[in-house]
Parts: C-alpha cells; sequence; structure tokens
C-alpha cells in the first residue's frame, strides 16, 4: 500500500507565520515521518500556490509582476520550510509547466464528461486599469451598517456578505476610481451533477474526522451549486477553449491539481515518469491524505473531489484532515496587528518575531510546541509562557537530561563505551513496555492523532527517566552495566519516537550515540538491545534552556 501525504499549498503575497504551519505543514510531516518509522511506503508533496488574484494585486500594489513576486516568495517559503524541517519530498509551484500541462488534462476531460457549461456573469470592471476586478478588490459603503471601507465580498464592520454591486460609491482598491458593471462570459462546473455521488462517497468515509465529514454533508443537504471556474485575469493557467483567451483558470481550480503536478514531478526526477499514476489513476490503491486549515475544507471536501470524480479517470482522497485554528494569546494572529508569532528572513537566517521582538530559536522548540498544542479538534493557543514551559520543563526536563545524564554517564565510568552486560526477565520490563506501546501508537496514527503519539512518547520518556533515577546507577555498582546498557538503548528508542517531533534533535543524538539511523521501518528497533559493547561520542548539550 502507498501513502501520499500533502499539506495545502499556502499563496505565495506572504510569508507564512506559526497559524499556517500548525495548520498543515507540521501536522502533515510529523504524520508522514510516523508512517515511515513504522514502514509505509510514503511520498510527501507541497508547493505553493502561484495564482489568483490576491497575487495579481499584490504585485501591482508592489510594483512587481506577478512573475517576479512569485519567484521571491518561492525561495523564501522553502527556506522556512526547510529550517523547520518540515521535509517534503518535492516541493513546487502551480505556476510550474508540469501543473499547467495537468490542469488542462483534467479540464478537458471535464469538459468531454459534459460537467462544464458557460454561462453569462455581471462583474465589476475598472476602466482605468483595464481589469475586472475580483470582489474584494472593490471597496464602498455598507448597504446595511454604513461602515465606509466595507470589502465588495464582505463587511468587516457588520460581518454580511455582500455582492460589489450592493455597495454605495464603490471603488476600485486599485486606482480609487468608480468601477463601471460589466458582462463576461464564464465556464462552470455543475456541482449538481455530482452532488447525489459526493454525498454517497462523503457517506461511505466513515474514518474522517467527526466534524470534517459532518461539515461536508451539511454543505451538500444545502443543494449545490454551480461554480466558475474561470476569471477575467492575465496570471494564471491559460483556459483551452476558444473565446477564453483573455482568462485564465480560477486558482482553486488548479491549486490542488498542484498535488498532482507535484507528485508527478518528483518522479520525473528520478526517472520514474509513469509512476505518479500509482497515486493519482484510479484503481491505484494509495491512499492520500490532504492536510489543511478549515476555512480550506469546503475546497477540499467537495469542490476538489467532484473535479476528480468529473474526470472518471482520478483516484479520490481518502483522508482530509483538516484542523482549526491556532491563535496567539486569545486573540486571532494578524500580521499587520504584529499580533503572532512570525518568521523573519536577514542575511540568510531565519529569526523568530514574537509581536515585535526578533528571536533565535531553536526550529525543534517550534515544532514540539505547535505540536503540543495542534489544533487538532479545537481552536488553541500560543502562550508565550507555556512555550517557554512546555519546552524547558517538558522536553529539556524531561527528554533533554535524561539522554544527557545517560550519555555523560558513559563518558565518566565507562569512557564513552556503553558496556554489554547479561540481562534476565526482570530486566527487560522496561524494554517491553516500550516494545508494546507501538500498538497502542499505531492505533493513533490510523486515527490521525498526532497529539496523542507525542504525549505517549513522553509518557515513555519520563518512564525512562524514574528508570534511571531509581536504579541509581552511581551507587549500584552491581547492577551498573545493566541499568547503563539498557538507558542507553532507551535513548535511541526515544530518539526513533521524537524523530518525527524534533527533527533536527533526534539526529544529533543519532550522531552522538554513532547510531545509523534510517527511518523507514525503524519502530523495528524500539525496546531491542542493538548499543552494547558500543563507542559513542563524546557529550553535548543538546537542548539549550528556552530564554524570551
Ligand atoms: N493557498 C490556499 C490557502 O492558503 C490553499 C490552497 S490548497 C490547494 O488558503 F489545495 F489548493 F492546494
Ligand atoms: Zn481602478
Amino acid at each position: 500500500m502507498k501513502y501520499l501525504v500533502t499539506s495545502a499549498l499556502p499563496y505565495t503575497n506572504n510569508l507564512p507565520h506559526i497559524g499556517n504551519i500548525a495548520g498543515s505543514h507540521l501536522p502533515a510531516d510529523i504524520f508522514q515521518k510516523l508512517l515511515r518509522i513504522f514502514g509505509y511506503d510514503v511520498l510527501f508533496v507541497g508547493g505553493t500556490d502561484e495564482h489568483g488574484s490576491p497575487i495579481e494585486i499584490a504585485a501591482i500594489k508592489e510594483k512587481t509582476t506577478p512573475k517576479e513576486l512569485c519567484d521571491k516568495y518561492y525561495v523564501l517559503h522553502k527556506k522556512i520550510y526547510e529550517w523547520l524541517r518540515i521535509d517534503y519530498d518535492n516541493f513546487s509551484r502551480t505556476s510550474n509547466k508540469t501543473n499547467h500541462e495537468m490542469t488542462q488534462y483534467i479540464f478537458n476531460k471535464l469538459y468531454e464528461n459534459k460537467y462544464i457549461f458557460e454561462d453569462k456573469i455581471i462583474l465589476p470592471y475598472c476602466e482605468n486599469d483595464k481589469k475586472f476586478l475580483p470582489d474584494r478588490y472593490v471597496e464602498g459603503t455598507c448597504p446595511y451598517c454604513k461602515y465606509e471601507r466595507a470589502r465588495g465580498d464582505q463587511c468587516e464592520n457588520c460581518g454580511r456578505l455582500l455582492d460589489p454591486k450592493d455597495l454605495i460609491n464603490p471603488k476600485c482598491s486599485i486606482c480609487g476610481n468608480r468601477p463601471i458593471f460589466k458582462e463576461s462570459k464564464h465556464l462552470f462546473i455543475d456541482l449538481r451533477k455530482l452532488e447525489k455521488k459526493l454525498l454517497k462517497w462523503i457517506n461511505k468515509n466513515k474514518h474522517w474526522k467527526e466534524n470534517v465529514r459532518n461539515f461536508a454533508i451539511s454543505w451538500i443537504k444545502e443543494g449545490l451549486k454551480p461554480r466558475s471556474i474561470t476569471r477575467d485575469l492575465s496570471w494564471g493557467i491559460k483556459v483551452p477553449l476558444e473565446g477564453y483567451e483573455d482568462k485564465v483558470f480560477y486558482v482553486w481550480f488548479d491549486a490542488p491539481i498542484g498535488y498532482i503536478s507535484s507528485t508527478k514531478e518528483y518522479f520525473e526526477k528520478i526517472g520514474k515518469e509513469e509512476e505518479w499514476k500509482n497515486y493519482w489513476l484510479k484503481g491505484s490503491k494509495a491512499k492520500i491524505y490532504h492536510f489543511l486549515g478549515k476555512d480550506n475544507i469546503p475546497f477540499h471536501t467537495i469542490f476538489w473531489p467532484a473535479i476528480l470524480m468529473g474526470t472518471k479517470e482520478f483516484n479520490l482522497p481518502y483522508n482530509v484532515v483538516g484542523l482549526e485554528y491556532l491563535n496567539f494569546e486569545n486573540r486571532k494572529i494578524s500580521k499587520s496587528q504584529n499580533w503572532g508569532v512570525f518568521f523573519e528572513i536577514e542575511n540568510d537566517k531565519i529569526f523568530i518575531r514574537i509581536k515585535d521582538k526578533l528571536y533565535e530559536i531553536d526550529s525543534d522548540y517550534i515544532r514540539f510546541y505547535l505540536a503540543y498544542i495542534l489544533p487538532e479538534n479545537k481552536d488553541t493557543n500560543f502562550f508565550v509562557e507555556e512555550f517557554k514551559e512546555k519546552i524547558n520543563k517538558e522536553l529539556i526536563g524531561n527528554f533533554g537530561n535524561f539522554t544527557y545524564r545517560v550519555l555523560s554517564f558513559i563518558e565518566k565510568y565507562y569512557s564513552l563505551k556503553i558496556p554489554n552486560a547479561k540481562l534476565n526477565k526482570e530486566d527487560k520490563k522496561i524494554l517491553n513496555i516500550f516494545k508494546e506501546s507501538k500498538k497502542e501508537i499505531k492505533i493513533f496514527i490510523k486515527n490521525v492523532e498526532i497529539k496523542k503519539v507525542l504525549y505517549k512518547i513522553l509518557e515513555l520518556s519520563s518512564m525512562a527517566n524514574k528508570f534511571f533515577q531509581e536504579n541509581e546507577p552511581w551507587k549500584n555498582e552491581k547492577n551498573r552495566d545493566k541499568i547503563i546498557m539498557i538507558s542507553a538503548n532507551l535513548v535511541k528508542d526515544l530518539a526513533i519516537l521524537f524523530w518525527p517531533f524534533i527533527t533536527k534533535g533526534s539526529e544529533k543524538i543519532f550522531d552522538l550515540l554513532n547510531y545509523n539511523f534510517k527511518p523507514q521501518n525503524s519502530i523495528k528497533r524500539i525496546g531491542k538491545i542493538e548499543l552494547k559493547n558500543h563507542i559513542i561520542k563524546k557529550p553535548e548539550i543538546i537542548f539549550k534552556p528556552l530564554e524570551i
């Protein structure tokens, strides 16, 4: 069985903040790594989402071209994920050639299968900018509450959904002129024709998280409407149909297709051109997991599967893992209000900005705390004090100290050579507990319950700590060899189990242990004495206390 894990593709008009990391990239990465250590055949793909009006407008505002804007942000995004050890097998771009071709191919299939129709709609048009304006780029007075800076899609003040035509005194948000309203023809995907099939499919997917499934079901039950898949923009993927030369596909049409393109690109790079089909074509039996924030749920549970179904050729997602929001100190994260935790890049170095202060922080600390508070089932909060406490007490106080104590002990008492001792049944107790824990962890993985996995590993780590402490190897000369041999192997086991969470730290421990770690199926090594008569490196402090 093959597994494909994806994380929602971020837009290239901004840098990510911790909410974006906790909402998809990090849980996806931890999950794919957990699958790997449990021996599954996994591929993890992602990329940037580079089309759409937010990109085109951001480019106009920054006085650059969409292409240049995306080139710049693609590099920055990639750098941040690499620094965080979000280990994508391929990190692509929706503007790549492969995605243009794949999008047009899929559109042609939908067209052939009669899921596409044409209709005319009336849209705001700026005669000065010579552009149809996306709803949110028309500003004016809200007809309900009279708020003067309401956007064409929604009034921020009273929250009502609007149509740009409703605004009193509408203005183009690029140049300030009054737009006119003009007719334009567009292509629509007829979701009504797919409604029954979608509902049946979602009903069948009993393994999805309750909130995601219920959300999708209630949406369908309200009745699906056709949705436009073209836009009057110049930046984007061309529509291969006569009369559509001046239009491009709607960004949400080509963005998820980016998952397929990224997979295809990965296999092209390693010379296996046809292999992507074993993930994406119908009947391929690969399990596809999409990780995404809750605002993306309707797109991934309805719109995207509808596109795939309409082709009659492609595989559907196996699980849509929708996460809730991460807030900062009880309030929504906001870049413009400087509220939250952000990434900054200066001279190629990555800093963490908390509110308005810059810090240099170990990326494992960000991973660990975000994993600890992952918004899996409800919105959660990043609290600065709690961040410090969890790092210093849990990660360092628990796992870090255990590791350092054991390694230092081996240095001091055994000149860096892990002893070899014979164990009896009683001695193996803790090793067996470690072995047994695999079953429980496997169930959590099956249910995509990432936090539970972390809490379980922390429990094992406390147990190891207690084992060392209570057996007092500094006094207990008779059993010293046994205690140290067992402890050293527990360090190895914990480093394996923690690897999906704190990848860099675990790899540092493997290095100190002189242990040749290969992630694939490393779960087999848990609870086994593999390190005996074995020389380690001179220990170093692995995790320094977090001071912020
Ligand atoms: N760029 C979108 C967002 O940030 C997510 C796109 S996910 C994909 O909300 F499916 F389109 F790739
Ligand atoms: Zn204008």
